[in-house]
């Protein structure tokens, strides 16, 4: 084994995020029926959003001269100003905001902007506030500088078949002061809990109290891609840190992100980027860029992207109810947003990691519930119980995954009938 820096131990070895892409390039590549892909936060294929990106991008790339203007120069380590400015006028005409384009800076995807932040603002013997447990597990192995998450539980309020995690408030307010950066994603990847808007309040306030930032990761959020079907508002403060990206829109090839914060951190943004990388990704925004100006994206977002996703989820729940109701002690998760159902099964004989290696054997791909609590030393039952599951496929896939889940399960509980 070649010998490796504490950075190369930390990053160039298995993770479970590193399982999951290998899972989705595996799943992605099968292009026969046998593998049911309910694994990544693969966006779908929404013809309506696809004709757009390739029209923009037909455009964007229409002589020798364009192409050269966007792929043949350098950016600004920040981001292309015009995309900037744009962006920030979007967003003060749509939601009243007062940025400007200081405020806002580019980065080649949103994983890649947590990792620059979280490294950049938190060090060792400091703490990163995950203020409700389950997050994204994308977050859970990318502290390099010493810091380290503080995870706290969210409280699971179970209805019959549904729950929802409710935010320990009182646990937030009570963690240490070497919290240096709360974080959180909203909607929740994987448990699709939308933080309401009381709830993100009180936690913007509580990081003002102690003068740190609040980063909240719209990946799938509002006002784009906007698979959010709960009313939200979009709340702009000074230490607030907000990452959009064009990933969910369905452009996950794009790797750009957007980033919304005090012009201080977008500067630390552009120095860490300039040393890295040089410069972002530029197609992503020649493509958007003109959704932006001409006022496009958030009606498409808003008329087509959510309903799609919602029509999904709708299909994917009423699918499950069908083969487990009555059969089965389940319960999932309110789903607010994202593209996910979490599924909590309390008397599960066995690990939601063994479930999910079983599941696999049998051509379904799942994400084990465990990978998405981190930060914390307790490990109640809860953590082997859950299961995330994908529904941007194809009907005809979830239909075929799902079956298999319901019909492993019942197998499961037929083998141990004490559970
Ligand atoms: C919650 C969350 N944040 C960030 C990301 C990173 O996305 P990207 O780097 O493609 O913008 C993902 C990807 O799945 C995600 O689910």
């Amino acid at each position: 084994m070649r010998p490796l820096s504490p950075f190369g131990q930390q990053l160039g070895v298995a993770t479970g995020i590193g399982e999951l892409m290998d899972d989705l390039g595996a799943a992605l590549s099968n292009k026969s029926d046998d593998l049911c892909m309910l694994g990544g936060g693969q966006p779908a294929y929404i013809p309506k959003a696809a004709k757009l990106f390739q029209e923009h991008a037909l455009n964007a790339l229409a002589s020798p001269e364009q192409l050269h203007s966007i792929m043949g120069e350098y950016d600004p380590a920040e981001g292309n100003q015009e995309f900037c400015q744009s962006f920030a006028e979007m967003m003060n005409e749509s939601f009243g905001w007062e940025i400007s384009a200081e405020n806002v800076g580019i980065s080649s995807g949103g994983q890649s902007a947590c990792f620059h932040l979280f490294n950049a603002l938190v060090g060792a013997g400091e703490h990163i506030l995950i203020p409700l447990l389950p997050d994204y597990m994308g977050y859970r192995d990318q502290l390099v500088s010493g810091a380290q998450f503080l995870g706290i539980h969210g409280i699971p309020h179970r209805d019959a078949n549904s729950f929802k995690y409710r935010l320990n408030l009182e646990a937030v307010q009570s963690a240490p002061d070497s919290t240096r950066l709360m974080a959180l994603s909203r909607p929740t990847n994987p448990s699709g809990n939308v933080l309401s808007d009381e709830e993100v309040e009180a936690l913007s306030d509580e990081c003002l109290r102690r003068n740190i930032p609040l980063l909240i990761d719209h990946a799938y959020g509002a006002p784009f891609p906007n698979a959010v079907y709960v009313p939200t508002q979009n709340i702009w403060k000074p230490h607030h840190i907000h990452i959009y990206s064009l990933s969910k829109l369905g452009l996950p090839g794009s790797r750009t992100s957007i980033i919304v914060a005090a012009p201080d951190i977008i500067h630390l943004m552009r120095n860490m980027t300039a040393v890295t990388s040089l410069a972002n990704p530029s197609l992503g925004q020649s493509i958007v860029l003109p959704l932006i100006q001409q006022r496009t994206l958030l009606p498409l977002c808003l008329e087509t992207i959510l309903p799609f996703y919602r029509q999904k989820r709708d299909h994917a729940i009423s699918t499950l109810n069908r083969l487990l109701y009555d059969r089965v002690d389940y319960a999932i998760h309110a789903a607010e947003g994202a593209f996910f159902l979490w599924i909590w099964f309390p008397s599960l004989p066995i690990t939601s990691r063994e479930l999910t290696s079983i599941l696999k054997k049998r051509g379904v791909l799942a994400i084990s519930g465990h990978w998405f609590f981190f930060g914390s030393h307790d490990r109640p039952a809860h953590h082997d119980q859950c299961l995330r599951i994908t529904y941007s496929m194809n009907p005809n896939v979830i239909e075929k995954g799902l079956q298999i889940l319901a019909d492993t399960i019942l197998e499961l509980h037929d083998e141990n009938p004490s559970n």
